[in-house]
């Protein structure tokens, strides 16, 4: 038996401050896009805004249903959308924000794990990392530099392969 440790490395900045300015453009509007999210349930807007490598910019939030469990998250909206408008042009960074409207908005957030499995796939497919900026409304920001990081272990179509 061997005992195997994964693990990973990200940035942690105190404030939006600290950003390059495309990195703080970009999660300046993942703040603004969550006051697009549908989400009177939860009353949880989330933004997801991301920069594609041809420099296209594509948005998603939190979209909810008084079926909660067909709500989607603002990751896999915007996802969905990139892939749906620009299938070959793979997407270089995703900044993820929130506004807890009943509570406080003042650290980052994860990505759930769904949108984690989301994700790598994604990245698995366009053969480029994703890096993600998470941050909330204000206070720390965390950057990423691979969705995978986000899901060791994780499942992946390579083990459908025969
Ligand atoms: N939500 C997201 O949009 N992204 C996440 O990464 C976490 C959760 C949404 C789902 C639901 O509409 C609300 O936030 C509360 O869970």
């Amino acid at each position: 038996m061997e005992k195997h440790l994964q693990q990973f490395e990200f940035s942690v900045y105190d404030d939006i401050t600290g950003l390059n300015d495309a990195d703080a453009w970009l999660l300046n509007e993942a703040r603004e896009v969550t006051q697009h999210a549908y989400a009177p349930y939860s009353h949880f807007q989330v933004g997801a805004v991301m920069r594609l490598v041809n420099g296209e910019i594509i948005a998603g939030s939190n979209q909810e249903n008084a079926s909660f469990p067909i709500g989607l998250c603002a990751e896999r909206v915007a996802l969905a959308a990139a892939a749906s408008v620009y299938p070959e042009v793979a997407i270089e960074t995703i900044a993820i924000s929130y506004h807890n409207v009943n509570g406080e908005s003042g650290h980052p957030i994860s990505p759930c794990g769904i949108c984690r499995q989301s994700l790598a796939e994604t990245e698995n497919r366009q053969q480029e990392p994703i890096r993600l900026i998470l941050g909330g409304l204000s206070g720390k920001v965390f950057i990423i530099e691979r969705a995978n990081d986000l899901l060791p272990l994780g499942f992946s179509g390579s083990e459908l392969s025969i």
